[in-house]
């Protein structure tokens, strides 16, 4: 690492004194309250700024307290979260609730061995919270942190490769101000995300750019490298959106697929995209009837990070309540309907029902 040391010394100081000129007012910026900071790290992981500041401080106001947020059902919590995606993380969140409200007596676990054991903190979470709350000298790394630092130093070993991961660790862990290692991490991560951005860099204002090794060699679009993209398979899903007078059949899901424990429409997912609805009638409400649909959705679509799930909504008006509603199969009056937590896919037809194929029934929505 030697070799680094007066490129570190440089990116430290350069970076911190940009940080500190450009200030970028955030709301847990400065908050001392551990609880609100795992909170704030919690939302951020996987959702963008703009998208969680709101959630943050919905989460702060509902829950303002450890207890509070152990003392919630996981429905309750599942609700606030909805709308961010990857919901193992508001489960998880509640999870660790109750361990540092049960465990820990509701004090904050203060060493970065006990922060990362806690349900749903990596160790990106575990160095942000543990640099912020306690200033204990720990390096976050995360694709903000690594696309910085592989321009920066002109670094080509594949970011998604066991090596790249080792020299990026080694890196970033000495790169880190110990003296300050929260306005450090801070600095960082607000750096990658609005100066050393993926695409059209503000390189022309960049406090790094005298020593920028991609800038030097016109290569800076070109890091991070990485080996392999992602394959994503897709899965489509038929949502049968069955309604009598007022209300309509939803069900949780229970399995240990995706969206655990979100609620949805009965569904039955097939192959690709089914041009009849003969194969959807198998439930017992149909009684070996195939009664046409009233409509049919355009398809929905939905990227995951390992998967891109289209969905068709296809929508039948029964007469009278049907047999054989089964939990977890319920019944709900569609004004409650906001009362659970959807995929994000089902809220974007809950909200557009004008995407209909077609509608017999258009004019009493
Ligand atoms: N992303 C993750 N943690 C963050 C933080 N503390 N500030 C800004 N972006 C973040």
């Amino acid at each position: 690492m030697e070799e680094f040391a007066e490129k570190a010394g440089f990116f430290r100081t350069r970076l911190t004194a940009w940080h500190a000129a450009n200030p970028r007012p955030l709301p847990w910026k400065d908050e001392p309250d551990p609880y609100f900071i795992w909170l704030s790290e919690v939302i951020l992981q996987q959702t963008r700024v703009d998208q969680g500041w709101a959630y943050y401080e919905r989460f702060r106001r509902d829950f303002p307290t450890v207890q509070d947020l152990a003392a919630a059902s996981e429905d309750q919590v599942l609700k606030a979260w909805q709308g961010l995606g990857y919901y193992t993380r508001a489960r998880n969140l509640h999870r660790a609730a109750g361990i540092i409200a049960g465990q820990y007596g509701g004090r904050f676990p203060r060493s970065y061995p006990e922060i990362l054991a806690l349900p749903g903190i990596g160790p990106y979470s575990a160095a942000a919270i543990a640099s912020f709350a306690f200033g204990l000298p720990y390096a976050v790394l995360d694709g903000n942190v690594f696309r910085v630092l592989s321009r920066f130093l002109g670094l080509d070993t594949p970011i998604d490769s066991s090596e790249g991961k080792k020299q990026f660790q080694e890196i970033s862990a000495y790169f880190l101000d110990k003296e300050r290692p929260g306005a450090y991490n801070q600095a960082i991560m607000d750096f990658g995300a609005t100066c050393c951005t993926p695409r059209r860099p503000a390189c022309a204002g960049c406090p790094l750019m005298t020593e920028c090794r991609a800038l030097a060699e016109d290569k800076v679009d070109q890091y991070p490298v990485k080996s392999k993209k992602i394959e994503r398979r897709t899965r489509y899903f038929n949502y049968l959106v069955v309604r009598f007078g007022d209300q309509v059949l939803i069900r949780q899901r229970l399995g240990k697929d995706i969206w655990q424990r979100l609620y949805e429409f009965p569904m039955v997912e097939s192959e690709s995209l089914p041009e009849t609805a003969d194969a959807l009638f198998g439930w017992p409400w149909f009684e070996g009837r195939k009664p046409a649909p009233d409509a049919v959705s355009l398809p929905f679509s939905q990227a995951l990070t390992h998967q891109t799930i289209v969905a068709v909504f296809w929508e039948w008006r029964l007469p009278g309540e049907p047999k054989g509603i089964i939990a977890p199969v319920q019944a709900v009056n569609r004004k409650n309907l906001s009362n659970f937590a959807f995929p994000k896919i089902i809220d974007l037809f809950l909200e557009n029902k004008s995407l209909n194929l077609f509608s017999n029934h258009q004019n009493q929505d």
